[in-house]
């Protein structure tokens, strides 16, 4: 699932007129501070709501974003402009949170280029993870390759991507967290059927972040993985609250439930994106588009009330 488009090198990008620009921030990189509050902006029609980091009380807007295929691309002013609006839509809303990996092909080179040259690598709030790899050698090699990769010095989170090698690089991030080059650790799966055992590590670790799948119809996070989160004070990601995008097949030629569009929710996007948000134990979702319009849309969801229960049942009732 991570080698959906074109990749490209670094030397490409570089090659692309990107390596230089992104040389300014450096110094100032590795995630919002602690005190960045979000600005308003006029294409929403209010602030994006925020959550606090139960480890440390941090708020981070709810809405991120991911960078799996999204990012993806290759070096054509078409396949770039596109993400520089969708980055530009994203920071003006005031949101920050940004999910990659290394292993998403080129999405690390090409958020990094892109951060980079739009001034906007102290501001985001960086999430990526340590993936792939076997060994303290082999993860440290592929964290300090990440920091070259989006032209930074530190990031805000590192997480043990789909538990793998997971004592050993458990040990990796808390090591770069006690450096003072990452600020949280945290753990990833993106499937039902590995979340006993990833709830059985955040019991075991309890690690300042988790990052699941979840949405109105994968809602096997409810049982144990998330009201764990939530007894423990483990902030939680959501992945693929979209399905993968798979979801808005499902409704296609559908409206969205009257029981949502009552309170403001505009489109199918925003109802998923609620949904996930409004389980009490959910901190922040990180929907992926390269597509500018559909980030404003995204954006929009993370405004206003969360669902009521009411509300979800509807949801769940449309998508059966
Ligand atoms: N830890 C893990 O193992 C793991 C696994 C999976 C994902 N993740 C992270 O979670 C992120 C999100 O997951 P995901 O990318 O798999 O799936 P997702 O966010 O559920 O869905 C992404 C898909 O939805 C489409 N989309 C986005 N916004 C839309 C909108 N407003 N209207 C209509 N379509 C829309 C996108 O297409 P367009 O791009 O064409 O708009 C894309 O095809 C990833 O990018 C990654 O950062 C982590």
């Amino acid at each position: 699932m991570y080698s959906r488009r074109t990749f490209l090198t670094t030397s490409a990008l570089a090659a692309a007129g990107l390596g230089l620009a992104a040389c300014r921030d450096v110094a100032q990189a590795g995630g919002a501070t602690p005190s960045a509050a979000p600005a308003r902006t006029a294409a929403l029609p209010g602030p994006l709501n925020t959550r606090a980091i139960p480890s440390s009380g941090e708020k981070i807007p709810v809405i991120g974003m991911g960078t799996s295929g999204s990012f993806q691309v290759g070096n054509s002013a078409a396949e770039l402009d596109p993400l520089r609006e969708v980055l530009k839509r994203f920071f003006a809303a005031g949101a920050t949170v940004i999910d990659t990996a290394p292993t998403y092909g080129v999405a690390e080179d090409v958020m990094g280029a892109l951060l980079a040259e739009q001034g906007l690598t102290g501001r985001a709030w960086i999430a990526t993870k340590l993936s792939g790899v076997t060994g303290r050698e082999a993860g440290m090699a592929q964290f300090n390759d990440t920091l070259r990769r989006l032209k930074t010095d530190k990031v805000a989170l590192l997480q043990v991507h789909n538990l793998g090698d997971l004592k050993t690089q458990m040990a990796v991030a808390r090591e770069l967290k006690a450096q003072g080059k990452v600020r949280y650790v945290g753990v990833t799966h993106y499937v039902e059927r590995a979340q006993d055992e990833l709830a059985d590590v955040v019991q075991a670790e309890k690690p300042d972040f988790l990052q699941i799948n979840y949405s109105v119809t994968s809602r096997g996070a409810e049982k144990r993985v998330l009201p764990l989160a939530r007894d423990l004070g483990v902030a939680v990601l959501i992945n693929r609250a979209f399905e993968d995008g798979k979801l808005f097949a499902q409704v296609k030629d559908k409206p969205v439930p009257e029981a949502l569009t009552a309170t403001g929710v505009t489109s199918w996007a925003q109802a998923f994106l609620k949904f996930a948000l409004s389980h009490p134990a959910v901190t922040a979702v990180i929907p992926a588009t390269g597509k500018p319009d559909r980030q404003s849309d995204n954006l929009l969801a993370g405004t206003g009330p969360d669902l009521t229960d009411a509300q979800r049942q509807a949801l769940i009732a449309a998508l059966a």
